[in-house]
């Protein structure tokens, strides 16, 4: 069931940039992995795609969440728990998510689809701006 779920990649906008490099790239990162689940559902073809998905995932939570929790830390950001508890929220949402597709649970792939977009719209381009701002006003590029 697609459900609204359109056939275009998301594309990358001039705005989405926070203008600090690294977590620019990893942001691009992660609407890569969004594009590949998305294609992945349109072309029917999740359930065969979905460990490539749950890899990168993986992969993008080991590495970007940890190196904005690092900035965090260094600079002191005074949200620091909150957001640290936002993307625990993440991984474990994920691991369920991956559970779940374990034990044939249906419909795995369109909810983790707007699970993923909920956190581009909301987290990515709000909260991680707003954290980002805070950095940029510190000096950090
Ligand atoms: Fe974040």
């Amino acid at each position: 069931m697609l459900k609204n779920i359109s056939p275009e990649p998301l594309s990358w906008k001039e705005e989405y940039n926070v203008n600090i490099g690294l977590l620019d790239k990893q942001h691009k990162k992660f609407l890569e992995i969004f594009n590949l689940l998305k294609k992945a559902i349109n072309e029917g073809a999740c359930e065969r795609n979905i460990s490539d998905v749950f890899f990168s995932l993986v992969y993008y939570a080991e590495h970007h969440l940890i190196q904005e929790e690092i900035y965090f830390k260094n600079y002191k950001y005074p949200n620091f728990n909150l957001h640290k508890e936002a993307h625990n929220h993440f991984i474990n949402r994920i691991i369920k998510f991956r559970e779940d597709f374990e034990e044939g649970k249906e419909d795995v792939c369109v909810e983790m689809y707007y699970f993923l977009e909920e956190w581009f719209n909301n987290h990515i381009l709000k909260y991680d701006k707003e954290a980002v701002e805070f950095f940029v006003k510190k000096g950090v590029k």
